[in-house]
């Protein structure tokens, strides 16, 4: 990039970044998360630092600290509020651990969550709650008392009639989240915030704010000598403290406690964006001190960011194996939430039209959890002048045929059958997760497959050889014979596996389950507990539109979709082959509905009297699901003798506990 791009560029970040800031800091209402105003400012700093003769006093790099919007009184603080340093990686988190090794010696760390909401504190006068501030500044806050008083874990009475200036962190709970999905706030902490800054405090009572306390300003008494003394002292007065904190030894145990959150920060009832280490002893901490802007004896390792900003290279088209052609943008490769992404979906043509997403754009991506990264929005300020508008091809680009694109749909679809871009998606699909589960083979071997002729259809899969493989490049005995033994062990899987793995459409997983337990009550023999493929083919030729339609759940388009398959000469042919190659289905297992029990979701923990599987499968006859791991999820912990951490967990998530005598009774 050169001077005068650089400067252009730079000029458009600026507009941007003060447009975002001003939307979420004085008019609470961004839509964006902190992340993408981070990834653009760092995008800033990055070219300011480049080229310093363009760094201007008015740049948003050159402040320091927040604004206050100016709505509420603005009032100073009994004691400063400092913010904490960000880590985002163990050797920074190391280098951090090392330098308190230095200063105090080798000393014992607690660890707290970093919980995502609002930072405000409390002022307590002989116990009697005044006053309630936004953190603002870190010398100043504003007034919100209003709102806060509405929070009902906050008491406003503490058991004990003493001074207390004390801060933590105002949360609104994912579920909470959920219900004002349509109110336009990016996350659970903007609408937090934006909740707290209602001049309405009815607004606030209504959606059910949280507070979790974990600093300690000023106070009339003598308080704890140490951050985890201090926490269980803010319980004893009646203050809520999130209570997963723990105190460590040595800075390797404190990085345990990091990992592990990170593994389960989605089990939580709310969200948090990383882990704070702190200095445990008062005496140490104050020993370290603080720099101009954060404590030197705590830092905040961050999880790293779900959103953030890149730019589009170019969009392509995807087909689908049910012809869908699904336009994707193509990126300039960004680190978002740990991987590097390089594409992200675009949905179809509408959205496109929609977002108006040019090649050429900055935009905002966002991953989450398992699904696909998406395109959320255009940054237009950082447009270039050489942004074109997007034009959606006429024809399929992998066989050339005119792609359809059905009244009233948003979808356009080639709709060849033989599409060479279909059938590789039909293949994989067969193969995934939730279809025949065969996880030896990855997208690379299906495509060597498919190059070499060696799969025509499904059933090819079952009678691949070792010679076969190993004609592929790169295979070695090992690796074939690993692929093989993959798939001989899903020879015999659950009916709806297969039925959701032929890609019908319309048949998900759910609809495949459905449609499993239907044939099942259509089968010759009913003691029978597995069958062939052709049979199914039998029960599903037989199947009329109507007695489809009226399987609870399916509707007309589902019910057609499936006759039509059925009718179709290659499904009866693939059917069969599946059948010849040994492919055996097992029907489902009768549930028998118990009312305690249908539908919720238990975890087994401790000792039982009877094995867990037994109970599991006893579960299961009943129509509930059993589960490994604790979450808000669930519905029940299952405890037996000597239950352990699924059981501490269960009670700080405020999940029902029920003994063994407890289940019994709700079997009844
Ligand atoms: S301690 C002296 N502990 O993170 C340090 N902060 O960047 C004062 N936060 O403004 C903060 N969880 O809003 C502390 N367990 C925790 C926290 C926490 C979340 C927030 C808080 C603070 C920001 C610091």
């Amino acid at each position: 990039m050169n001077l005068e791009d650089a400067q252009h560029r730079i000029e458009q970040l600026r507009k941007e970044i003060l447009q975002r800031n001003y939307e979420y800091f004085v008019l609470d209402e961004s839509r964006v998360s902190e992340a993408v105003r981070d990834a653009l400012k760092k995008e800033l700093i990055a070219l300011e630092s480049q080229y310093p003769q363009l760094v201007t006093p008015d740049s948003p790099t050159q402040r320091v600290g927040s604004v206050l919007s100016g709505r509420f009184p603005k009032v100073k603080h009994k004691s400063r509020k400092w913010s904490l340093a960000d880590v985002f990686s163990l050797e920074e988190l190391q280098e951090w651990e090392e330098r308190v090794e230095k200063g105090v010696g080798k000393t014992e760390l607690i660890t707290e969550l970093k919980l995502d909401g609002l930072n405000i504190t409390l002022w307590y006068e002989k116990g009697l709650l005044l006053r309630a501030l936004t953190r603002g500044d870190g010398n100043e806050g504003e007034d919100v008392t209003h709102s806060i008083r509405t929070i009902r874990n906050i008491p406003l009475r503490l058991f004990e009639p003493i001074d207390l200036e004390v801060s933590g962190e105002v949360l609104l709970s994912k579920k909470s989240f959920e219900k004002m999905k349509d109110e336009g706030f990016a996350n659970a902490r903007n609408a937090a915030a934006g909740t707290v800054r209602q001049l309405d405090p009815a607004v606030a009572a209504a959606r059910e704010l949280t507070m979790y306390c974990y600093s300690l300003g000023e106070t009339s008494v003598d308080a704890p000598e140490t951050q985890s003394g201090i926490l269980k002292w803010f319980q004893s007065l009646g203050l809520p403290v999130f209570a997963k904190f723990e105190v460590h030894q040595s800075a390797e145990d404190s990085i345990h406690f990091l990992k592990k959150w990170k593994k389960n920060r989605e089990d939580l009832p709310f969200e948090i964006d990383g882990v704070v280490f702190k200095v445990n002893e008062k005496a140490k901490q104050e020993e370290m001190g603080f720099t101009a802007k954060t404590p030197r004896f705590a830092v905040a390792y961050k999880f790293p960011a779900e959103q953030t900003t890149t730019v589009v290279e170019g969009i392509t088209i995807q087909i689908g194996r049910t012809g869908a052609a699904t336009p994707v943008a193509e990126l300039r490769p960004v680190l978002v939430a740990g991987s590097t992404v390089s594409r992200a979906t675009l949905h179809n043509e509408d959205e496109i039209a929609r977002k108006d997403v040019r090649i050429g754009d900055t935009v905002i991506i966002q991953k989450a959890g398992d699904v696909i990264p998406e395109v959320v929005e255009v940054l237009l300020n950082l447009r270039p002048e050489s942004a074109k508008n997007y034009t959606f091809p006429t024809h399929c680009p992998m066989c050339e045929t005119l792609l359809e694109r059905p009244e009233g749909e948003a979808v356009r679809r080639c709709p060849n059958g033989e599409c060479p871009g279909r059938r590789r998606e039909s293949f994989i699909h067969f193969v995934s997760k939730h279809a025949l589960d065969i996880d030896t083979l990855g997208e690379k071997v299906v495509d060597g497959l498919i190059e070499f002729g060696f799969l025509k259809d499904f059933a090819d899969f079952f009678s691949l050889t070792k010679n076969q493989l190993l004609e592929l490049p790169f295979f070695k005995e090992k690796k074939a014979q690993n692929i093989l033994d993959g798939i001989a062990a899903r020879k015999t899987i659950e009916l709806h596996r297969l039925l959701f793995g032929l890609g019908i459409r319309f048949v998900g997983e759910q609809v495949a389950k459905d449609l499993a337990k239907f044939l099942n009550s259509r089968k010759q023999s009913s003691e029978a507990i597995e069958t062939k493929s052709s049979e199914v083919m039998q029960l599903l030729a037989d199947c009329t539109q109507e007695e489809l339609e009226a399987v609870e759940g399916f509707g007309e388009r589902i019910a057609e979709s499936i006759v039509e398959w059925a009718r179709l000469p290659h499904s009866r042919h693939v059917m069969e082959r599946l059948s010849e190659a040994g492919v055996r289905l097992r029907w489902p297992t009768q549930i028998e509905a118990r009312e305690g029990i249908v539908g919720k979701t238990f975890v087994l923990t401790g000792t039982l009297t009877r094995s867990r599987d037994e109970v599991k499968k006893e579960i299961e006859a009943a129509g509930g699901h059993v589960s490994g791991s604790v979450s808000a999820k669930t519905d029940y912990l299952l405890a037996g003798e000597e239950a352990g951490s699924k059981l501490d967990k269960a009670k700080e998530l405020g999940i029902q506990v029920l003994s063994e005598a407890e289940y019994n009774s709700l079997k009844a």
